[in-house]
């Protein structure tokens, strides 16, 4: 057994479609009260693969990074993460989305997948502010925002349309400067990534 993090981060393409398909599909009613309504084509092969293209344009652009969270025991994927909204300038901020499937979830995942993309975010992306946007009742996501130090900056009323209605959300976020890490080492030795390049 290999010791590290049990999960690590990879860039997601247009030929992660099926595997994407299937993680939707198995989570459709546990994501259901925390995403917007997508309508019916997107959950088809052809409706993934087309969502991962623009998904690849947006990697290009410098407008949003999607990642697959990938258990490393079994190389299977039980999750996403997204960093969104770049914003370059004098904001260089974006914001950051993520869900880990129900059969995997309770046990460290999210928390190691956020601090893998802050990693990412602060590094490699060279950001300065990182924001979520959560519901209020989402207990679970807000401690995952909270252990990876993530300030709760208050609430933003009707901020997303979510499950079908404009839903208060509150916001959290972090900047380089409260980034621990932002500190000593610029680049994470689990984050696999940007290695390559
Ligand atoms: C919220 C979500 C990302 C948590 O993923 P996870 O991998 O289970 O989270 P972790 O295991 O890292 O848990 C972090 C902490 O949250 C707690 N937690 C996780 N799910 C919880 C829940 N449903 N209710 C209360 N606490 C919860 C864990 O016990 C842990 O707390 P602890 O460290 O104090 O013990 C996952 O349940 C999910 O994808 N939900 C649906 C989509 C979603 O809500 N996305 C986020 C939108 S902002």
């Amino acid at each position: 057994m290999s010791s590290g993090p049990a999960i690590t981060l990879r860039e997601l393409t247009a030929d992660d479609a099926p595997s994407v398909l299937a993680l939707l599909l198995e989570n459709r009613t546990f994501l259901r009260p925390w995403e917007p309504i997508r309508p019916e084509p997107f959950f088809t092969p052809q409706g993934q693969r087309s969502a991962l293209r623009r998904c690849e344009d947006d990697r290009r652009a410098d407008r949003a990074y999607d990642f697959a969270i990938i258990d490393r025991a079994t190389g299977g994927m039980i999750g996403r993460i997204t960093l969104s909204n770049v914003v370059r300038g004098a904001s260089q901020s974006a914001s950051v989305g993520y869900f880990v499937s129900e059969a995997h979830g309770r046990r460290g995942h999210a928390t190691e997948a956020v601090r893998q993309l802050l990693a990412f975010a602060f590094g490699p992306a060279d950001l300065h502010r990182v924001q979520a946007a959560v519901l209020p009742r989402n207990e679970g996501s807000i401690r995952v925002l909270q252990k990876n130090g993530l300030r709760d900056e208050g609430l933003a009323r009707r901020y997303l349309e979510i499950d079908g209605a404009w839903q208060d959300h509150r916001i959290f976020a972090i900047t380089r400067e409260e980034w621990p890490a932002a500190l000593g080492e610029r680049r994470y030795p689990g984050y696999t990534a940007f290695d390559a390049e």
